[in-house]
């Protein structure tokens, strides 16, 4: 009798072990099957985008925990301001679910001003102060600049201004510029764009010391008399240097006065027409020939370039204080297309700078000042 009841505990004791065996095998599973079967993705906090911006559907998404999304990517239309309906599906096992929100197309960012930080004037003569200014803007609106603070053409004085530009978000920009109304332009001195220092003296202009002639800074009538001795220097030794080399220079033409440059420049005109003429002569009082800085080699000719001779001079003038005063490939920064004989004399070391070991740079470049005839 015992011995029975104690087989019967026995075989009790093993169903009970064997239950409860099997329901934590169906626990265990069923927490599996739950955990392949969930999905949870979560979405970044800040639905805000920028107009115009480059954004994607998944850049809204912070991190999958688990599923996989199943929208596919693509790219989101910001072109125009306010709220927008997204959503995306994400997968998992059996399970589906569709994540839905809402971004919002804003803009936060100001437009950009460009403009120069000084403008120079003479007394009475009005300038128009947006002439070189531009603004953009993230809205790509059309973004209209306005002139900030006081000033007055009629009378001398330094005119702190501001630029001011706002978008149809309300975000505002302002940019400082200083108008310089001069009462003497033949006397007076001014900051380059890279803000170096000029100077007109008697109605020369000097940047940084250089002393400098374009289409924008022209010289006296009188000025000049002849090649400097610098100058003169400058090509002997280089000369020398050449002819050790058996190569031949010459100075085709060195000083031109202002006159020579009016007949010269004038005869272009009859021949070619204005236009075509300020692409390679300069007018009277703006050619560097009057400085006594610049001579011309040789043919004068494209053909130069071409030459043993074009092509030393090209790579080794700067040695000598001489730079290609008009390179290839600058013709809208100089004015003037390229000429491979047209040198002029600054200096070893400024020589050197604008050499940029080959790639040469323009006085207008380095200085940051403009080459244009007033009347364009
Ligand atoms: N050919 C140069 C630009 C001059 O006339 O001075
Ligand atoms: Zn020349």
């Amino acid at each position: 009798m015992k011995k029975r009841k104690r087989r019967i505990k026995k075989k009790i004791k093993i169903i009970f072990i064997i239950s409860l065996v099997s329901i934590i095998v169906v626990a265990i599973s069923m927490f599996l099957i739950i955990l392949n079967n969930k999905v949870n993705l979560v979405l970044k906090k800040d639905l805000n985008v920028q107009i115009n911006s480059e954004v994607s559907l998944y850049s809204f998404v912070e991190k999958i925990k688990s599923g996989e999304i199943i929208s596919n990517d693509k790219e989101i239309d910001t072109s125009t301001l306010g709220k927008q309906d997204l959503s995306i599906k994400v997968k998992n096992g059996s399970t589906t679910k569709e994540y839905k929100f809402t971004i919002n197309v804003v803009d936060t960012i100001k437009p950009e001003i460009d403009a120069p930080s000084e403008i120079t004037t003479v007394v009475n003569k009005e300038v128009d102060l947006l002439k070189d200014v531009s603004v953009s803007d993230n809205s790509k609106e059309d973004i209209k600049v306005e002139v900030k603070g006081e000033y007055d053409f009629h009378k001398q004085g330094e005119y702190n201004l501001d630029y001011y530009a706002k978008d149809s978000s309300g975000n505002e920009a302002t940019k400082q510029f200083k108008l310089i109304v001069v009462s003497d332009p033949d006397n007076m001195t001014f900051t380059t764009s890279k803000g170096f220092k000029g100077e007109v003296i008697d109605g020369v202009t000097y940047i940084d010391g250089v002393l400098i002639v374009n289409k924008t800074y022209s010289l006296p009538s009188d000025y000049g008399n002849g090649l400097t001795s610098a100058t003169q220097n400058a090509f002997n030794e280089m000369n020398a240097d050449a002819k050790s080399l058996n190569l031949n220079l010459w100075i085709a033409s060195g000083y031109r006065s202002y006159w020579t440059q009016n007949t010269l420049y004038n005869n272009y005109v009859a021949l070619d027409g204005k236009e075509e003429a300020d692409t390679y002569s300069a007018r009277p009082g703006h050619s560097e020939h009057q400085t006594g800085l610049a001579f011309d080699l040789n043919s004068v000719e494209e053909s130069f370039a071409n030459t043993d001779e074009g092509k030393w001079v090209k790579d080794n003038c700067y040695r000598y204080g001489l730079i290609i005063r008009y390179p290839k490939g600058k013709e809208n920064i100089t004015g003037y297309m390229y000429e491979s004989w047209h040198l002029r004399y600054v200096g070893v070391d400024l020589a050197t700078k604008l050499y940029n070991n080959g790639d040469w740079l323009t006085l207008e470049e380095y200085f940051g000042i403009d080459s244009k005839y007033e009347s364009e």
